[in-house]
């Protein structure tokens, strides 16, 4: 994320009013053949967060602007969104880190993530991201016995998966990978950090028919290593590395 400049800094100490243009990729299904931008004026403090201009959008200047958003707090994963062309969460992300080097008015562009079907204005169909979610299987697989107590596991074997378990399912990762962009069949970051939060689980015993599911021609082999998931993620996941975990595990046919 850009550092604040002084002048911003300095606006946002003394509560400034600016005026921000956002710049929005509308999409309405019912009258529009295609995409097209429009601009909107709108009356901002640097403090804001880009979900609160939003908000103004819609509360004020067109009630028929679309986009999803639930928490406000970064919990969710429901606000992902380009804006300035980076995938982010507007829930996360402040104004003054967007602004001009003069603090004062600027230009932010908004615009549904990609690789997905927008259904309209920022909204997208995210039913394929969450079918190859469901089809690492995201839960807890055991076998045998019910143990008679508790599954008992090492701070070192909990660390293993600790980073992947941060995952909020936001798609900011897999929609900014350019082999989904290229092929929706490939399951995408997403799944792949999900698949690992249990394959590296001690407590697991589904490890084995989760690699030979993302071992087919759309599983981890597609990676090309790229990073822009891991730049993406704003759980600050080490995504890539996790994707590399996975492919060590079925190299070596070991966990
Ligand atoms: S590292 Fe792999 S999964 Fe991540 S963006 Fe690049 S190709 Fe896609
Ligand atoms: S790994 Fe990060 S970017 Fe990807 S879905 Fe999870 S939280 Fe979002
Ligand atoms: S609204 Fe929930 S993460 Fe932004």
């Amino acid at each position: 994320m850009t550092t604040a400049t002084p002048e911003a800094e300095a606006a946002s100490e003394t509560h400034t009013p600016i005026t921000v243009t956002l710049k929005i990729l509308r999409f309405n299904p019912e009258v529009d053949e295609e995409p097209h931008w429009e601009s909107y004026d709108v009356p901002a403090q640097p403090t804001d967060r880009v979900l609160n201009l939003l908000f103004h959008v819609k509360d004020y200047l067109d009630g028929t602007f679309a986009f999803r958003r639930s928490c406000a707090h970064g919990v969710c994963g429901s606000d992902a969104m380009q804006i300035n062309g980076i995938n982010r969460l507007a829930c996360k992300v402040l104004l003054k880190d967007l602004l001009e080097k003069n603090g004062k008015r600027t230009e932010i562009t908004i615009a549904p993530i990609k690789g997905l079907t927008t259904l309209k204005d920022l909204y997208v169909d995210m039913d394929p991201f969450f079918e190859a979610y469901r089809a690492i299987k995201p839960y807890l697989i055991t076998y045998g016995n019910e143990p008679t107590r508790e599954r008992i596991q090492s701070q070192a074997d909990r660390d293993r998966f600790d980073d992947t378990t941060k995952c909020i399912l936001c798609a900011c990762c897999t929609s900014s990978c350019p082999v989904y962009w290229n092929d929706g069949s490939y399951f995408g970051p997403a799944a792949i950090v999900n698949a690992h939060r249990f394959i590296f689980d001690s407590r697991d015993d589904g490890a084995e028919e989760r690699l030979d599911i993302l071992n087919d021609g759309e599983g981890v082999w597609r990676c090309r290593t790229t990073f822009n998931c891991t730049d993406a993620c704003p759980r600050g996941i080490q995504v890539t590395k996790a994707i590399q975990e996975v492919k060590r595990a079925l190299l070596f046919k070991r966990v």
